[in-house]
């Protein structure tokens, strides 16, 4: 009798952690899209992008912004770009050009990503969206890849221009 109350006791227990662990999965991105939406300067005109783009080093200088802003579509479920955006499920991306990899505050990277030492500048960050498993064992970006090279040039620049590059 008295094991089966403790048994019960912890099935109890064990039912609350789960549904407390619910609630702070499901509660973040509620309180995110706040910050978010009050922290979002207005998004770049599409002229700007073009004056920003001019300013890039060859070859994203000359992409394809469009086709790249289409290829992100990939990426933004996963990532925001503007300052002040909040992680999500990766981290955001804002100055991600010349930063250190894995040093956004407060986002849980992977040992692996940590453990790189890379800074990120265009080639990196081409070959981690080519294929980021093969590319880092142990990374948690859970991306299957971006094959094609023109398509990455044209999201890399899409990415410079929209997370603030300095060249
Ligand atoms: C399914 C979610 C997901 C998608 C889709 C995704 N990412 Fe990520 N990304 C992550 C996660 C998670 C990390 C952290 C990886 C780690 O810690 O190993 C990350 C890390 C990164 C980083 C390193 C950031 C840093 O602070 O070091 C870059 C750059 C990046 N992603 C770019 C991209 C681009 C560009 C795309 C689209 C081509 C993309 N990601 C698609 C989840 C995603």
């Amino acid at each position: 009798m008295r094991h089966m109350g403790l048994t019960l006791a912890a099935a109890a227990l064990a039912a609350a952690a789960l549904s407390a662990c619910n609630k702070s999965a499901t509660s973040p991105p509620a309180d995110q899209n706040a910050a978010g939406s009050s922290a979002t300067p207005a998004a770049i005109s599409d002229q700007d992008a073009k004056k920003i783009q001019a300013t890039l080093p060859a070859p994203y200088n000359t992409a394809d912004l469009s086709n790249g802003e289409s290829k992100f579509a990939l990426c933004q479920t996963c990532h925001t770009l503007v300052e002040g955006a909040p992680n999500m499920t990766g981290p955001n991306l804002h100055g991600v050009f010349g930063r250190k990899a894995a040093s956004v505050a407060g986002f849980n990277y992977s040992d692996a990503l940590k453990a790189t030492g890379w800074t990120w500048d265009a080639a990196h960050v081409d070959t981690w969206i080519t294929d980021p498993k093969a590319t880092l064992p142990g990374a948690k970006m859970t991306f299957a890849g971006m094959k094609d090279p023109k398509d990455r040039t044209d999201t890399i620049a899409y990415l410079m221009v929209h997370t603030g590059f300095k060249p």
